[in-house]
């Protein structure tokens, strides 16, 4: 390189720039997929034995050589050699030569190309991990669905604006995260379904010129269905953006949630206490407890829409089949996983181990919250519900007037303000009563959550 006019930085003629090996190489993050390149070149390996190009004895080599490959990355013996093994791919095809002889080694890359097992690589493996994460979103389901039938007494403040707005169970602001959520498991179900297609076979763009039994290829490997067309099989990372769309709608909601319970766990609220293992202190200020587990997962909640938005960008102006530029989408794959399943599985944590105190949650409450009340009984007397509202809030003004709690306003006042006011109007300044009005599907009464627990179970069957 001396001699280069442009210094020393290129190696030689046929070097590549180091920093250019590292640029390019995948196989420190995509060596995940070891045990998934594996399995798919023994498939492929049997399908050329079915077509004649290896014979059984060959194919017997290279399953039992991949046994061996497998073992190595298995127990950690597996030794990575720097600059040569680009990927996860060249990795195996070149230990796999090492064990079973070149000879036999390099028959099984036949018609194959690389764009084609790393697709088919990270739909094997991301169709197992959303798997995986299908059973931790089940499992926080549950927790939701049992302590919303467990608590299903408890009356607090619901809020809109973060105003105190009406009365509402509790159980029933769970719920309204937990179909959120159940959701986000409809959703997973269809997105499993599009990413469990086979595109081996499809060559590097073009397809297969040996008659490869592509089907028996997809059974093999637990594939529901096939890619249709090889080009698009080859260019696709829709199944990883679409996993990151999901992923992060579901963050969305778990961001909304935890910053809800954030608020309900400060001194000023104290409906909830966050359990130890989800907490913790500060290094400096010895009564703290800090409710990081919930900061986290809104915290992470950007992460994953960046990695989202970020593979986005990185498709959208490459031109068809496939570009190096598609290696870009392994690593937010890797990451936005790890980070929603671990998301789920803390706030499955959180939930399941958070304390309660319905007496703050009742003692929140306020009088003021039950003017939508005192509307709907005048109207229950015939009086349209424009005029009530005017009427209730009049109420509300006298009380704030005078320092009287609304339920304590006299009989006498009430009168004064509409006469159309009964005796019977003390019933209605009863917070349960109120949440118990709501009795329409999908309300907060208790027969409406009871419903609601009901459905989401369902659901999870
Ligand atoms: N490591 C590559 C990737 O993750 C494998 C495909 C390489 N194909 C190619 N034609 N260079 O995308």
């Amino acid at each position: 390189g001396e001699n280069m006019l442009w210094g020393g930085r290129f190696t030689g003629k046929s070097g590549l720039d180091p920093i250019m090996v590292s640029y390019n190489e995948s196989i420190y993050f995509d060596r995940a997929f070891y045990a998934e390149d594996i399995k798919g070149s023994i498939a492929w390996a049997r399908a050329n034995k079915n077509v004649g190009n290896l014979t059984e004895q060959e194919f017997a080599a290279i399953e039992s050589g991949f046994a061996k490959v497998h073992q190595e990355w298995k127990d950690g013996s597996f030794k990575i050699i720097p600059g040569v093994d680009e990927d996860i791919h060249t990795a195996n095809e070149r230990r796999l030569g090492e064990i079973i002889g070149k000879e036999i080694g390099g028959k099984l890359h036949t018609g194959r190309s690389r764009n084609e097992q790393v697709a088919t690589d990270m739909r094997l493996w991301l169709r197992e991990q959303l798997r995986q994460i299908e059973s931790y979103l089940i499992d926080f389901l549950k927790v939701i669905a049992a302590r919303a039938e467990q608590e299903v007494d408890y009356i607090f403040p619901g809020y809109t604006h973060l105003q105190r707005a009406q009365p509402v169970r509790w159980s029933h602001w769970m719920l309204s995260y937990g179909f959120q959520f159940a959701s986000d498991l409809e959703r997973l179900r269809e997105v499993i379904a599009r990413v469990n297609r086979s595109p081996l076979g499809c060559g590097a763009l073009a397809g297969n010129p040996f008659g490869i039994d592509r089907v028996a290829m997809a059974k093999e490997l637990g594939f529901e269905s096939l890619l249709w067309n090889s080009m698009g099989a080859v260019a696709d990372r829709d199944f990883v953006t679409e996993t990151m769309q999901w992923g992060s709608m579901l963050m969305t909601h778990m961001s909304r949630w935890a910053e809800d319970l954030i608020i309900y766990s400060t001194s000023e609220f104290h409906f909830v206490r966050l359990a130890d293992a989800y907490s913790t202190g500060s290094s400096l200020m010895p009564q703290k407890k800090n409710p990081d587990s919930l900061e986290l997962l809104r915290g992470k909640s950007g992460r994953a829409f960046g990695q989202m938005a970020g593979l986005m960008m990185t498709v959208k102006g490459i031109p068809s089949t496939y570009n190096k530029d598609l290696q870009e989408s392994v690593e937010p794959m890797l990451d936005h996983v790890k980070t929603v399943g671990d998301s789920i599985q803390i706030a499955c944590g959180v939930l399941s181990t958070l304390k309660t105190d319905p007496e703050r949650m009742l003692a929140a409450l306020d009088p003021f919250m039950l003017a939508t009340d005192i509307a709907d009984y005048l109207v229950r007397k015939g009086v349209p519900f424009r005029e009530t509202h005017h009427i209730s809030g009049k109420c509300v003004a006298l009380s704030e007037q005078t320092g009287t709690p609304m339920d304590q306003l006299t009989y006498e006042q009430l009168k004064g303000i509409d006469s159309r006011f009964n005796e019977d109007v003390s019933a209605i300044f009863d917070y349960e009563k109120s949440v118990e009005m709501r009795s329409a599907a999908g309300g907060t009464s208790k027969k409406s959550v009871e419903q609601q627990i009901k459905v989401l179970k369902e659901m999870l069957a």
